[in-house]
């Protein structure tokens, strides 16, 4: 898909489609409307006057512009943006995916948006066109049949009078976001047989390869070496090796870690079963998402490269298959991880932590002084949050309220739940140091509480991406399946250090 931008009028420009945002109760008679209505001879105020157009968020309205239109685009797309006192980056996002995804459907090929949001013109046209290619992102990989394979050749982000080059810089970051964002969902989407540990770590050293980034994969004798014995007991279970996958972005002006280092850390269980602590067969196709945050941060890291920012990121992914076997875990089991501290195994199925807990001491190995780990950690979290918040929790208060405002910006909902010492309670073992689950009370929680024992000494949050990880249902904006949550607020986070 080609991508362009206009500072210029929209009713001139030479594509099939036209997709505007169109406010709650917003007159025909006046202002920007009153333009378009004379410019389509009068369809405007009719399809007002009708009641079909009232600007309610995602409401849309779609005609043939002939006979005394002077637009040069044949096809015309309203799409209801709601009040336009509540109209932002997130919704000008989801404006552009839902008329991305819909004039698509229509086979238009090439494609006008005016996002009619007033602001920079960067961050404006870098939103829209994120929300563009997240949009085209469809989960049928593996259908071969009754696949429609529509295409939408031009894209076209219109912002009249806006700076030029910023409209540039902005296609060019919301390209390379919205790819990585895709990417990120391609591999959650992944079954487990083509998503393996090994397979992961593959894609990690490609990526590094194509953008610039360092890598390193440590295998099961290093890990030994390293003394991760919680992360090796996990991958114990599976044929399938488990890999800490290591990479980092460093920036050319030779900026050194002075300043410290913000690492990110994601669960890469490329199937959980559960264990020995099996779990229950319904849905259980769906575990194969359990490497999301691993994922996530692939592909943050992914974007990275490409965005060069002037400090240094390091990622970390530890990646396991947790399945069972005469070589597993079982319950009752007590391992060492790599900082020394035990942890008796209760529930094979509680494993994401258990692999995260010493790909959070390794980061700090690595120099990490500023770590967030995410992970499709707890079922908790969705009983909890439902599928619109993700969870945050953590040590440090000034990073979580960054990553709230840095989410709120990238159209990416996140909700602090409590960490009281409290809670550490309920992960205390009768023979080692802690237990890997808390009981039923507070699942998220008790879960964060498990992964804080390992980030002492540095700033520290984590997300439990378990419930928004995965859309069950497609929205206007985008399919179901794998939503790539996070990868937005990471990239955010990292240009508001810089
Ligand atoms: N991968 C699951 C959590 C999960 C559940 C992710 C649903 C996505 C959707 C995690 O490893 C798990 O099984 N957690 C257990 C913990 C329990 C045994 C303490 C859970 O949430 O039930
Ligand atoms: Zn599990
Ligand atoms: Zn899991």
């Amino acid at each position: 898909m080609q991508i362009e931008s206009t500072n210029g009028p929209y009713h001139e420009l030479d594509v099939q489609g036209l997709a505007i945002a169109v406010f709650k109760d917003e007159r025909a008679d006046e202002g920007f409307l009153r333009d378009l209505d004379a410019l389509t001879g009068g369809a405007i105020k009719s399809v007002i006057d009708s009641e079909e157009l009232k600007g309610k968020e995602a409401e849309t309205v779609y005609l043939h512009l002939i006979g005394n239109s002077e637009i040069r685009a044949q096809r015309l797309l309203l799409i209801g943006v709601g009040e336009r006192g509540e109209y932002s980056t997130t919704q000008a996002s989801q404006f552009a995916g839902t008329a991305v995804r819909a004039l698509r459907g229509k086979s238009v090929k090439s494609i006008a948006i005016v996002p009619r949001l007033e602001g920079n013109p960067e961050e404006i046209a870098s939103v829209v066109i994120e929300g563009a290619f997240m949009s085209l992102f469809d989960p049928d990989k593996y259908r071969t049949v009754d696949k429609e394979e529509r295409q939408i050749e031009r894209l076209v982000v219109v912002m009249a009078g806006a700076d030029e080059t910023g409209l540039k810089r902005g296609v060019e970051r919301g390209r390379i976001i919205g790819e990585s964002v895709n990417f990120t969902r391609d591999l959650a989407n992944e079954p487990g047989a083509n998503m393996t540990p090994t397979i992961m770590s593959e894609r990690a050293r490609e990526v590094a390869g194509e953008f610039g980034l360092s890598v390193d994969v440590l295998d099961e004798a290093r890990m030994e070496q390293e003394g991760m014995g919680s992360l090796l007991s996990v991958a114990r279970g599976s044929d399938e090796p488990g890999k800490l996958i290591v990479l980092k972005y460093t920036p050319s002006n030779g900026a050194e870690e002075s300043a410290g280092l913000l690492a990110f850390v994601g669960k890469g269980v490329t199937f959980d079963s559960g264990g020995i602590s099996l779990k229950p067969g319904e849905n259980m196709e769906l575990m194969k998402y359990d490497m999301t945050g691993g994922a996530t941060v692939i592909g943050a890291m992914r974007a990275i490269g490409q965005l060069k920012p002037p400090i240094p990121v390091l990622g970390v992914i530890p990646c396991a298959e947790n399945l069972p076997s005469g070589k597993a875990t079982k319950p009752g089991d007590v391992v060492r991880a790599m900082t020394g501290k035990t942890i008796e195994v209760i529930n094979t199925d509680a494993e994401g932590r258990l692999i995260l807990a010493d790909a959070i001491a390794y980061a700090k190995k690595l120099g990490a002084t500023k770590i967030i780990d995410m992970a499709t950690l707890t079922g908790a979290v969705s009983i909890a949050l439902g599928d619109v918040h993700a969870a945050v929790l953590g040590t440090d208060q000034e990073l979580i309220d960054e990553i709230i405002a840095a989410g709120k910006e990238a159209g990416e909902k996140f909700w602090q739940l409590p960490l009281d010492k409290e809670y550490s309670k309920q992960i205390k073992s009768d023979i080692a140091d802690i237990k890997n689950v808390g009981g039923r009370k507070a699942g998220t929680i008790t879960a964060a509480a498990f992964l804080k024992e390992f980030a002492d000494g540095v700033s520290w949050a984590h997300l439990d991406i378990a419930g928004t990880a995965w859309g069950d249902e497609a929205k206007p904006y985008r399919s179901k399946g794998p939503t790539g949550i996070a990868v937005r607020t990471l990239l955010r986070i990292v240009s508001r250090a810089s």
